[in-house]
């Protein structure tokens, strides 16, 4: 008996996920943010409207997955929470994540990377990056050496910002960034703005993917640059860990596994002014995380509620919120069956933010991480960092900086936000929070 093809949205509800979730997406730059698109999508509250049109499909498809109507090649997406489960469970293999139009974004940067390899070699690059982000602990082995480098930035950040009397994402992405290429390459590289403008140069063309030419002697110089600074691998910096480890494994492209933490601390830092824009408007979960802060007796190396604000932060605002697979096999659901090549999507906002299915789903309520992982969510899905075997390996990385970050900026000074984002505790968080207009007034905390 042949299998039935998997149930396929029709013509009109294939030109509305494209118009509301994937053009949108794409617009807004998926490899590297525009900011006037996402200060659009604020305005128009675009990213409300896709969750909407995907729920709208999800009445229609409860069983999913739904094929959509392209003339071009086999694409799903997922829409039953079991599903999100067997994809990323089931994932490098049949669940691919080297798809084909990451492959193409991410080429012009690190053909090499974790991210779009496949096969052994995709294991032997996965194993490197476990080791040298330190994947299953919550504190990094060089959290010692870390913790004073987010400190020392954001203290500077803070006293250039109380001179000015204002905090905008102008002054705050400088700071982070010389904490990022401190973690990365150590303390010499920390005013090494030309290095990390690189990137986004090359993250420039990467938006476009296979519609952009390849950059590729700045691409090389690049690369130039990442072998200079594995070569000195200066201790106390993720790169001495790579300089050591990378010999164990061979094909490890470690220079090519590198691009990869200079792009993704850059939402890592979205995550944390966000957070901040809450924080700041939010009292009682201000004064919870000093609470905190005054019981602390980690040092400051683990964080456990300013680090479930962080996740909070990313379930109301994913900074990845389209997870994409393809299939490298056939595969067969209960409901039919997806071809091979297929191209798997999940979107992530439309279960962060279901309200039929999770508590506060438009507030903010980090204590829904401090339990559970999984975000207390009974089995649905909160998925900010992935899940499964691809789950992002620097998550704790993550969370161990910027929980640091986020104690240092409010432990003794009070924001106020001055821009005009409204986050009220009682209403209803928007779908969209442009990081870029947030600005906050400052003084110091009472008692601080
Ligand atoms: C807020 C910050 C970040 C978020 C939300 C995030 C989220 C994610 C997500 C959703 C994936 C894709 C997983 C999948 O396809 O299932 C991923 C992959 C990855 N992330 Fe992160 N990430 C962040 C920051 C970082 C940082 C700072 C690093 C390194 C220092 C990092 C390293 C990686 C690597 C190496 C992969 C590829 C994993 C693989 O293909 O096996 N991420 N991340």
């Amino acid at each position: 008996m042949s299998i039935p093809r998997l149930p396929t949205a029709s013509v009109p509800d294939t030109a509305m996920f494209i118009g509301a979730v994937l053009l949108p997406t794409l617009a807004k730059g998926p490899i590297i943010r525009r900011p006037r698109v996402v200060g659009f999508a604020e305005r128009f509250r675009l990213d409300d409207r896709a969750i909407r049109v995907v729920r709208r499909l999800s009445d229609k498809h409860p069983e999913g997955p739904l094929l959509l109507r392209l003339p071009v090649r086999h694409q799903a997406v997922i829409l039953a929470p079991g599903h999100v489960d067997t994809v990323l469970d089931m994932s490098p293999e049949p669940f691919s994540p080297a798809s084909d139009e990451k492959r193409a974004a991410l080429a012009h940067f690190q053909p090499g990377n974790v991210l779009i390899s496949k096969g052994p070699v995709r294991n032997i690059r996965r194993a490197l990056q476990q080791q040298v982000l330190d994947t299953d602990h919550p504190i990094h082995q060089l959290a010692g050496a870390f913790l004073p480098v987010v400190r020392q930035e954001m203290d500077e950040l803070l006293a250039t910002a109380a001179k000015r009397g204002e905090l905008a994402w102008e002054d705050f992405l400088p700071a982070w960034y010389r904490v990022v290429r401190r973690v990365v390459f150590g303390d010499s590289a920390r005013n090494d703005e030309e290095l990390t403008d690189m990137i986004t140069q090359l993250r420039k063309s990467g938006n476009w993917a296979f519609l952009h030419p390849k950059q590729k002697k700045l691409r090389a110089r690049f690369l130039t640059r990442i072998n200079d600074e594995l070569g000195r691998a200066e201790e106390g910096s993720l790169a001495s860990v790579l300089a050591a480890r990378a010999p164990q494994h061979e094909d490890a492209a470690p220079a090519e596994q590198v691009p990869q933490w200079l792009f993704a601390f850059d939402p890592a830092g979205m995550a944390t002014f966000r957070a901040l824009s809450v924080l700041a408007t939010h009292p009682e979960a201000r004064e919870r995380a000093r609470q905190e802060l005054r019981d602390d007796d980690s040092g400051g190396s683990f964080l456990p509620y300013l680090r479930s604000c962080v996740l909070e932060s990313l379930r109301l605002w994913p900074t990845t919120p389209l997870i994409l697979r393809q299939t490298t096999r056939p595969v067969e659901w209960e409901d039919g069956l997806m071809p091979a090549g297929c191209g798997v999507l999940i979107f992530a906002p439309y279960f962060h933010r279901d309200e039929r299915n999770i508590s506060k789903a438009h507030q903010f309520a980090p204590e829904r991480w401090l339990e559970d992982e999984s975000g207390d969510s009974g089995g649905w899905p909160l998925i900010p960092f992935s899940d499964g075997p691809v789950v992002c390996p620097g998550k704790q990385l993550v969370l161990l900086l910027t929980s640091a970050a986020l104690a240092r900026l409010i432990g003794e000074t009070d924001f106020h936000l001055r821009s005009h984002h409204r986050l009220d505790p009682s209403g209803r968080l928007p779908g969209t929070l442009d990081n870029y207009s947030l600005r906050f007034a400052l003084e110091p905390a009472p008692g601080g």
